[in-house]
């Protein structure tokens, strides 16, 4: 495949709108109000997005146009000019988490091929199965739970006592939990975030887990798949349904709870790419840091084409966006006292 001079990796210009929600979204980290937190974030990514030079739809949002006057599913984005793109954003992946001081959080977005992404729609949770690329082959979302650790294990030449499954503290996801257990298996509960929480099977160096498993949104699911097309490892999903209406409304689709949806089923193509900055200090990336003069973010790049994983180490000047006169206020909130 030829590299051409033109051939643009979007991850390195949505890069800076990822970059915008955790430095407008960070001065309300520990502040005690997600819905302070989803705001900056939403205002200023959506901001940046404006300038991104291609012709994006929002695929995965913040909701229908309805309930989410910004960034909702539908809405054109970029400058209007380039290529024409699914976009798929979550402003703040770990909003709880941001908004109780908590680490983990990113904001992430995530780009392909006009028509690539599997809208989810109605359909709120998928069960996840995420791995990286040395089982990539062997997992099975309809299978039990013993064959895919089992298989992982076995495929990274490890015990089961030495394999690591990640997943959502929740309620549903609690029987998944105790079978892992008796399988002797260690498990990671993270309360939010299983975007970061899928990268940490199989980002190159940083894995600190071998299987994602159990249920979790579907808007991340998508978000995720993405991620997982960049970095070569295997993800499968099937419909979670919270109750008979999700079911109804998912049959009406032709989904049950029988259907695999593949990683190519939930974004088609390798003309994708993904870029996430960390919100609140995490295991794979460092959150936001304010320095008076300066704002420091840490980011990831990358892109399914060609697989490059790029971290990025931005310092902003506080000063100098201000003068820009940037719409984005990334200031602190100065409380009298
Ligand atoms: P938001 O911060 O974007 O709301 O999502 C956090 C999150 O933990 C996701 O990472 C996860 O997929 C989803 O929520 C799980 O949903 P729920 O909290 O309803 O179980």
């Amino acid at each position: 495949m030829a590299l051409f001079a033109q051939d643009k990796n979007l991850a390195l210009e949505l890069v800076r709108a990822t970059e915008a929600a955790v430095m407008a979204s960070g001065r309300k980290f520990g502040g005690g109000n997600k819905n302070e937190v989803d705001r900056a974030a939403v205002e200023a990514m959506r901001y940046m997005l404006h300038g991104v030079a291609m012709k994006g739809v929002i695929v995965i949002g913040e909701g229908e146009k309805d309930e989410a006057p910004m960034l909702y599913n539908g809405e054109p984005v970029g400058s209007g000019d380039g290529p024409e793109m699914d976009i798929a954003v979550d402003p703040i992946d770990g909003t709880r988490l941001m908004a109780n001081g908590q680490g983990g959080a990113i904001a992430v977005i995530a780009a392909a091929e006009r028509g690539a992404m599997f809208s989810p729609q109605d359909l709120f949770y998928l069960d996840k199965i995420v791995t990286g690329p040395e089982a990539a082959d062997a997992i099975d979302i309809q299978a039990p739970i013993k064959y895919n650790v089992n298989i992982v294990a076995k495929a990274k030449g490890k015990s089961i006592q030495d394999t690591t499954v990640v997943m959502l503290d929740r309620p549903r996801n609690e029987k998944l939990r105790d079978e892992v257990r008796k399988l002797g298996a260690r498990i990671r509960l993270i309360g939010d975030g299983d975007v970061l929480g899928a990268l940490m099977t199989c980002l190159p160096g940083h894995e600190k887990a071998d299987l994602l498993l159990g249920s979790g949104g579907s808007p991340e699911a998508v978000i995720t798949a993405c991620a997982i097309k960049c970095l070569g490892g295997a993800m499968q999903c099937r419909p979670y349904f919270r109750n008979a209406e999700d079911e109804e409304k998912a049959r009406a689709r032709g989904l049950t709870r029988e259907t695999v949806l593949t990683l190519d089923d939930l974004v088609k193509g390798d003309n994708v790419c993904f870029a996430a900055t960390g919100g609140s200090d995490g295991d794979l990336l460092k959150g936001v840091s304010y320095h008076g003069t300066h704002i420091e973010t840490h980011s990831l790049c990358m892109r399914g084409k060609t697989g490059t994983i790029r971290y990025i180490n931005a310092i902003h000047s506080q000063k100098k966006l201000s003068e820009m006169g940037s719409s984005i206020d990334y200031s602190p909130n100065v409380r009298e006292i």
